[in-house]
Parts: structure tokens; sequence; C-alpha cells
């Protein structure tokens, strides 16, 4: 089967997916996901030298996943055109079913070595480097790009094009430029603009903030499928319908349930020492939007409790914001 074809399968079945987002969607956090109906997840960005020479245990951390994951998009960032093929080969030997490029990043660290959004700067070196690790890749292959580098440069499409003329499988677009980071609107009409100019699956993202959003852009934009990145956050039931139809009772039921299990895939996944702070980082996600969230993220981090005080300590808050009796009653069974 060709890997295009591959490809076109996976997303037919996955239209709406967790994003990429490094320091935040771990295993643990995607698996929730998982639970909670998102389509196939990428992993955070893999930092190509690091995978194929200092093997650091934070790097193979980020590139590690649970087989429950699967399928699985590996993301790659990354410019070196020997280094990268290297690197692809390693993803694939792991057991990746996707490789994603990582051609959005906008961090100045990342993008003055070249890497991530600075991909889209050079589109002939870019393409050089597109086919030589696509020479290597036996699976879908795909990048993820913004509108380009600047309010100047805004070369989604023609950047696209290029990308499916060098054998990339699927491009998701961010429509922002690097230029504005995470700031200002995403301008969904630039999706459409991909669209309308290639042939294989685009995949929309930006500020989509709930599961009609994810609709609206589909219906505005044409793209195959959507990714959703900072809504999910702390709200891992954005993917899951089901969960917005419950009645309010069972929402937290399965919010106290959810959450626990989310911290005892933390405790598996991690190295020890990594521990506290992931969960501790998790419930602060947790706790936006809940009553006394300030001072309770304060107390999660600034504490010196044992984690285990800290979890009951958070949802006692939890409890509190919603003050269900029946919850209490509920949670003491589960
Ligand atoms: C904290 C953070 C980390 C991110 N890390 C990555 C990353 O590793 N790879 C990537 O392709 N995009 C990354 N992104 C971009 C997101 O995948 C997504 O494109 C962006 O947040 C816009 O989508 P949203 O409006 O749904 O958040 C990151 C975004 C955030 C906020």
């Amino acid at each position: 089967m060709k890997t295009i074809d591959m490809y076109f399968d996976l997303i037919k079945k996955n239209k709406l997916r967790l994003a990429p987002m490094a320091g935040v969607t771990n295993s643990p956090f995607r698996e929730i996901c998982i639970l909670n109906n998102s389509g196939f997840v990428t992993s955070e960005e893999i930092d190509a030298t690091s995978l194929v020479y200092d093997k650091s245990i934070r790097t193979k951390e980020i590139a590690s996943f649970n087989i429950k994951e699967k399928p699985i998009a590996l993301q790659l960032l990354g410019c070196d055109e020997k280094i990268m093929p290297e690197a692809a080969i390693i993803l694939q030997q792991m057991g990746a079913d996707i490789i994603d490029i990582n051609m959005g990043c906008p961090v100045p660290k990342i993008t003055k070595k070249g890497k991530g959004s600075a991909l889209m700067k050079d589109i002939i070196q870019t393409s050089k480097l597109v086919n030589k690790i696509r020479k290597v890749t036996k699976i879908p292959l795909t990048a993820k790009i913004r509108s380009g580098w600047n309010e100047e440069d805004q070369n989604a499409v023609e950047f696209s094009k290029m990308l499916e003329e060098e054998g990339i499988d699927g491009i998701t677009v961010h429509p922002r430029t690097r230029a504005q980071r995470y700031e200002g609107i995403s301008k969904w009409e630039i999706i459409k603009n991909v669209v309308d100019n290639i042939n294989i699956p685009v995949t929309g993202n930006g500020d989509v903030k709930s599961f009609e959003d994810a609709e609206l852009m589909i219906k505005n934009t044409g793209c195959h499928s959507v990714m959703i990145g900072r809504s999910a956050i702390g709200n891992p039931w954005i993917f899951n319908p089901q969960f917005q139809k419950l009645d309010e009772i069972k929402r937290i039921k399965k919010m106290i349930n959810d959450i626990k299990i989310h911290i005892d895939y933390i405790k598996q996944f991690f190295a020890e020492k990594n521990i506290d702070l992931q969960i501790k980082k998790q419930l602060s996600y947790y706790s936006k939007g809940l009553i006394n969230s300030k001072e309770l993220r304060q107390k999660i981090f600034r504490s010196n409790e044992d984690i285990e005080i800290i979890i009951l300590y958070f949802f006692e808050n939890l409890e509190k914001h919603f003050n269900y009796e029946d919850v209490k009653l509920e949670k003491a069974s589960i």
C-alpha cells in the first residue's frame, strides 16, 4: 500500500486530534486524550541531533510512547540533511506509524539554528531536506507548517505545493506567521487556500476551542481533519462529545476518575525524579477555572508537602468548586 493511501485511511478515521505541544503532550496526557476520543496523537517535537547523538534521558522520554497510543505520529525537529534521515530511520525502528516534520516552531533558539519555522524561509533548501527524508521513510511522512515567516512572506500555499511534489503525504496548517507566535487570530482562510491548491490531506489547526469550532473549521475550509492544541490543556474532554452530553454530576465524576487515571499514568511513565513536577504541572492545568485557582496553583507549586497530600488538596478544591454532596459519596466509591 502506498504511504499516501495509508495516510488517507488514517485521516478518515481520525478527524479530531490532539496537537503536539512541547512540555505538555507527553505520553500520559496523550493517553488521557485518546481515552476521550482524540484521534491518533503526535509526540512533542523530538530534536533529531539529540536523538541521533546524545540519546539523553529527556529525549528518550519525549520520543517514547505506550503501545496503546498506536497509531502514533512522532515529530522530528531539525534541518540537517544528514542527521534528519538518520533520525527518521530511528523513529521508524521505534515503531512510529507516521513521521511528522516540525516546520512551525517559532522559538528563537530553535529558528536561529535553521529549525522549525525557519525551514519555511528557504524553500529550495527545505525541498532537498524533505527529499532526503522521504527516501528513507517507508511510512506516511507529514509536515506541520505555519502561514509563513512574517506578514510580508506568507508562503503557505507555494510551500505546501513543494512539499506535495517532494512526496509528503499530509500537511497540518497553523495559519499564523512565525512573527505572530501564538498571538492574534489564526486566519482560517489560509487553510482553505492550501486545501484548494494541493491533493494531499490537510489538517487545520488554530484557535479551535470546542467540538463545534472543529466542525466549523472543516465546513469553512474543506480541511480533512482538525488538531486542537491549547484548548485541550487541562481539558482532554474537549475531544469527547459524549462528555458534553452528561449531566453535571456524571461529568464531575468522569473528571475525577480521569484525573486519577492521568496521575497513575504519570507515575508509571516518568523517571522517579520527574514524577512530582509532572503531577504538579497537570494539576495546575486542571485547576484552571476553579474557584481559588490562583491560590490552589500557588499551593501546588510552592508547597513542600508530600505529593499525595497535594493531590488530596487538589481534589478537595475540586469538590469545593462543585459543592455536590453526591459527588463526594460517588468519589468515595471510585
Ligand atoms: C506550549 C506549546 C508547545 C508547542 N509545541 C509544539 C511542538 O512541539 N510541535 C508543534 O508542531 N507545534 C507545537 N505547538 C503548536 C501547537 O501544536 C499548535 O499549532 C498551536 O498551539 C495552535 O493551535 P491551538 O490554537 O489549538 O493551540 C506548541 C504550542 C504550545 C502552546
